[in-house]
């Protein structure tokens, strides 16, 4: 029988990590770490996202500023605010909720979020600093997926790790961080021929294609472990929807551990969020607005990156 990777129990063991960590700020004399999230528009997912945020936000003790611009905000608007954001000091983390309406150019909006502040990690600085191992903020996503492979499996030196999808928010993240624990990654996506023999020879496998059940029993190799970041709703054989990921859960209980879905990946991202904010706000601390970690030279403690060594924080 396969592990259940616990998401929701892991990503609790965080949030109480994140909240010791800002009651131990606020007693040092340091700021309350504080997280500043906009939302444009209403797009109905993206509300239920930022009030998870919020909430989150609440939960730990971070300070938390909503900021909810109508659907035709211009784009100077929007980079007006983000500069205020950018200079506040009571602000760590600037989160700019995706999609954006399609006037506005996303990439300018996330580049113009100080590195330093953009605790989702998407500005092309921290995407450099992540791929030239040399620290940064990473995405919440895969940071959950680490910390989700490291419950499980010790030494991850040597193992062949296959990741399924190559989107910039997960699949290149994850294959980078996988590449970091020196771990041999084949990235797989559309095109790619071959799969499920491409999939029976990897030790990980993190599904992140958006595609259900994608997945087959026969694609895995026994004592596999497996992440599975897709979720999808699908009508079920008695006509009730339900929520499934990109592995066929029910063929794949010979491999080592696997994610659940819901429960698996999608709790720990908004604990990774705060975790980022809260690592985001001490780095401020200690370096002071715009003068934070030196791209080429200054890789931080890397258990701020991925949690320590016991894997699971
Ligand atoms: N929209 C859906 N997920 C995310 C996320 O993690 N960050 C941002 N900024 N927008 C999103």
């Amino acid at each position: 029988m396969a592990e259940i990777i616990d998401g929701k129990a892991i990503a609790r063991q965080l949030d109480e990590k994140t909240k010791a960590e800002v009651d131990a700020m606020v007693a040092a004399g340091l700021p309350r770490p504080g997280l500043a999230v906009v939302l444009v528009g209403n797009d109905p997912a993206s509300e239920v996202y930022v009030r998870r945020k919020m909430k989150g936000c609440e939960k730990v003790g971070i300070n938390s500023f909503e900021h909810r611009l109508p659907a035709e905000t211009s784009q100077d608007a929007l980079l007006t605010l983000i500069a205020r954001l950018n200079a506040d000091p009571e602000v760590h983390g600037i989160l700019c909720q995706v999609p954006l309406p399609a006037h506005i150019d996303t990439r300018t909006i996330l580049a113009a979020i100080t590195p330093e502040k953009d605790v989702d990690g998407f500005h092309p600085v921290n995407v450099g600093r992540l791929s030239t191992g040399t620290g940064g903020i990473v995405p919440c996503t895969p940071l959950g997926v680490m910390m989700l492979l490291d419950s499980v499996i010790d030494d991850f030196v040597g193992l062949d790790a296959v990741v399924i999808g190559k989107s910039n928010i997960v699949g290149k993240p994850v294959a980078l961080m996988l590449l970091d624990r020196e771990c041999t990654v084949t990235v797989t996506h559309i095109y790619t021929e071959n799969l499920p023999e491409i999939a029976r020879k990897a030790d990980i496998i993190v599904a992140a294609a958006g595609a259900p059940e994608l997945v087959k029993g026969d694609w895995v190799k026994p004592g596999a472990v497996l992440i599975d970041v897709g979720i999808t709703r699908i009508m079920g054989e008695n006509g009730k929807e339900k929520l499934v990921g990109d592995i066929a859960f029910d063929e794949v209980q010979h491999a080592k551990a696997v994610t659940p879905v819901p429960g698996g990946v999608g709790p720990m991202t908004i604990a990774c969020l705060l975790h980022n904010t809260v690592q985001a706000a001490k780095a401020l601390a200690e370096n002071g607005e715009g003068n934070g970690l030196d791209p080429y030279h200054d890789a931080p403690d890397r258990s701020l990156i991925y949690g320590t060594s016991e894997g699971s924080a």
